[in-house]
C-alpha cells in the first residue's frame, strides 16, 4: 500500500495497513530547511513562485517522511483576487488595510478571478508530478466564517465583535458576503483538484468561536455548500476547527468526509458523538512535541489505542506545529505510529 493510497481510504474510511500520519503545518518556520528559503523570501513570494512552493512542500513531507503532503500556502491568497489586500507584519499576523464593514465593502469584492490565485494549481501539479501516487497531496482553502472574520476584523481577533455584529444585526449582508467566498473558494478549490489535490481540507480554524446555535444558523448552510461543491469536483474534504467539541454533530452536517479534532476533547468521546459516521484526524496537543521522547510515546499510544484500529482515522496534531518545535520530535511521532502498527501486527 502506498502513502497516498493509506492516506486516501483512511480518508474514505476504509481499511488500511497502518495509520497514516501527517502534520498541520509541517512546512514551517520550525524546520531549518524553510528558514533558509525565508530568508531570501516573503512568505507570499514563497506561494507564490510555484517553484518554490513546491519545493518548501516537498522537503518537509520528505524530511518527515509522512503520508500526505499539504501545499505550501497561505489560508487568505483569496482575498487579493477579490480586490482586498493584506500583509504579513512580522510577529503581528495578517493585517487587511482596508476591513470589510458595510454593504458597499461587500459589493465591491470581485468573485471572478480565482483565475488568478493558479499558480497555487500549478505548484500543486509540481508535488504532483514528483510524488505521482507515492504520497497524498493535500491542497487547502479557508471556510466561509474563518476567512470572513478576517476580513472583516482586519486581522485576527479575540471577541469577534466586528464579525459578530456583522452577522447578528445585517444577516443579509452576512449571507452575502459568505456566498460570495464560496463563489470564489469552489474555483479555487476545484483549481487545485484539476492539478492533482487528492484531498481539499477545508480550514474552519476559528468556528469555535461561535456558540452551538450561531453556528448552524449563520455559518452551517454556506458551509455545507461549499464542501458539497467541493465534494463534487471528485475528492474528499477534510474539516477542521479548533476548540469545536460542542460544534462536532453540527460540523457533521457539513457532510464532510474527515473531522479535524483539536486535543482539547478524547479522540474517541468526539468519534463517538459523532456516531463513527466520517473519519476523523487529530489530534495530539502541538504542545506535546516540546515533552521528552516517552512522553510524546506514551500519547500517541493513547490517541491510536483510542482510535482502536477502527478504518478511517488519520494521525494528526489537534492544531498547527508553532515556532521552535524540536523537529526529531516530530520524526519520532511518525516513528511511534510505525511502531505501534508493527506492534499489532506480532500480536
Ligand atoms: O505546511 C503547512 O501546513 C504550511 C502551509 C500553511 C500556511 N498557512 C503558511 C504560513 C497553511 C496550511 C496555512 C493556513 C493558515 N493561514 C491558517 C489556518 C491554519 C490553522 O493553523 O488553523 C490561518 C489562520 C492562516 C493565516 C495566517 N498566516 C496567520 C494567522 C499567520 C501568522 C501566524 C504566525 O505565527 O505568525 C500566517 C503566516 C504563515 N502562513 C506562516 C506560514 C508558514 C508563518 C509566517 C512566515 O513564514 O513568515
Amino acid at each position: 500500500m502506498t502513502a497516498g493510497s493509506r492516506f486516501l481510504r483512511a480518508c474514505l474510511r476504509q481499511p488500511v495497513d497502518r495509520t497514516p500520519v501527517w502534520f498541520l503545518r509541517q512546512a514551517g518556520r520550525y524546520m531549518p530547511e524553510y528558514q533558509a528559503v525565508r530568508r531570501h523570501h516573503s512568505l507570499l513570494e514563497i506561494c507564490k513562485q510555484p517553484k518554490l512552493a513546491a519545493e518548501v512542500t516537498i522537503t518537509a513531507a520528505e524530511k518527515l517522511d509522512v503520508d500526505a503532503a499539504i501545499i505550501f500556502a497561505d489560508l487568505l491568497l483569496p482575498f487579493e483576487c477579490m480586490g482586498l489586500d493584506f500583509e504579513f507584519q512580522a510577529g503581528e499576523g495578517p493585517v487587511i488595510h482596508k476591513p470589510v464593514r458595510t454593504a458597499d465593502d461587500i459589493a465591491r469584492l470581485h468573485t471572478d478571478r480565482a483565475a488568478e490565485l493558479g499558480y497555487v494549481a500549478e505548484a500543486i501539479a509540481r508535488v504532483a508530478a514528483h510524488f505521482k501516487d507515492r504520497l497524498g497531496i493535500i491542497g487547502f482553502c479557508g471556510a466561509p466564517f474563518t476567512l470572513a472574520s478576517y476580513m472583516i476584523e482586519g486581522g485576527g481577533s479575540r471577541n469577534y465583535v466586528h464579525t459578530k455584529t456583522l452577522m447578528y444585526r445585517q444577516p443579509d449582508l452576512w449571507r452575502r458576503l459568505l456566498d460570495k467566498l464560496v463563489a470564489v473558494l469552489r474555483d479555487y478549490a476545484r483549481q487545485q483538484v484539476e492539478a492533482g489535490a487528492d484531498v481539499i481540507q477545508v480550514f474552519d480554524s476559528w468556528a469555535g468561536a461561535l456558540s452551538v446555535e450561531d453556528y448552524r444558523d449563520y455559518v452551517l448552510p454556506t458551509t455545507k455548500t461549499l464542501i458539497r461543491d467541493i465534494q463534487a469536483a471528485g475528492v474528499p474534504v477534510i474539516y477542521f476547527g479548533v476548540d469545536t467539541a460542542s460544534l462536532l454533530p453540527s460540523m457533521r452536517q457539513t457532510g464532510a468526509d474527515v473531522l479535524g479534532l483539536d486535543w482539547r476533547v478524547p479522540l474517541d468521546a468526539a468519534w463517538h458523538t459523532l456516531d463513527y459516521a466520517c473519519a476523523v484526524q487529530g489530534n495530539l496537543d502541538p504542545i506535546t512535541l516540546f515533552a521528552d521522547p516517552d512522553l510524546i510515546r506514551r500519547r500517541v499510544r493513547q490517541i491510536l489505542d483510542q482510535a482502536g484500529g477502527r478504518p478511517g482515522h488519520i494521525f494528526n496534531l489537534g492544531h498547527g506545529i508553532v515556532p521552535n518545535t524540536p523537529v526529531e520530535n516530530v520524526q519520532h511521532v511518525v516513528k511511534f505510529v510505525r511502531e505501534y502498527a508493527a506492534e499489532l501486527r506480532h500480536d
